[in-house]
């Protein structure tokens, strides 16, 4: 079973950008735990980050693969076409956000992609990604 793990705009900063937000690892750090954790779980990962929109798009209609797992970044706020992406892929999706999005500015709290995925993990650091993995094994194991 393959995830696709898509990073939005401005993660590839990882590391440098308001690291008392979002932590200290880079988005190399973070795909190498996702693809260790993957492989322990006999899942396999292809992580892809652009800083477009119509890329991701792009991406999620050309790539392939069996649950996606998303940190849309700002365009969780503001695209209803990545949202319609996702939607038409038929496929499960699970909203990720390193920082705790309900816990910061009023407009990060609305969210185009949650009424189109499983569910949302916000507010673990890095670990988000790997709790949505945990999910993501749960999901295609049913
Ligand atoms: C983010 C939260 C978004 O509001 C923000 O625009 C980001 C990162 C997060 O992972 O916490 O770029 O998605």
């Amino acid at each position: 079973m393959k995830i696709l793990v898509i990073h939005g705009p401005n993660l590839n900063l990882l590391g440098t950008r308001e690291p008392g937000i979002y932590g200290s690892l880079t988005l190399a750090d973070i795909n190498l735990r996702i693809t260790t954790l993957c492989a322990e779980l006999g899942l396999t990962a292809a992580t892809v980050q652009s800083n477009s929109e119509g890329a991701i798009v792009d991406a999620i209609q050309t790539e392939t693969f069996d649950l996606l797992i998303i940190n849309p970044a700002a365009y969780t706020h503001t695209s209803v076409a990545i949202r319609d992406a996702i939607a038409a892929t038929g496929k499960p999706a699970i909203e990720v956000h390193i920082s705790n999005v309900h816990a910061r500015e009023e407009f990060r709290k609305h969210s185009y992609i949650a009424g189109v995925a499983v569910g949302q993990i916000s507010g673990f650091g890095a670990d988000s990604y790997l709790l949505a993995i945990q999910a993501a094994k749960k999901i295609l194991s049913q």
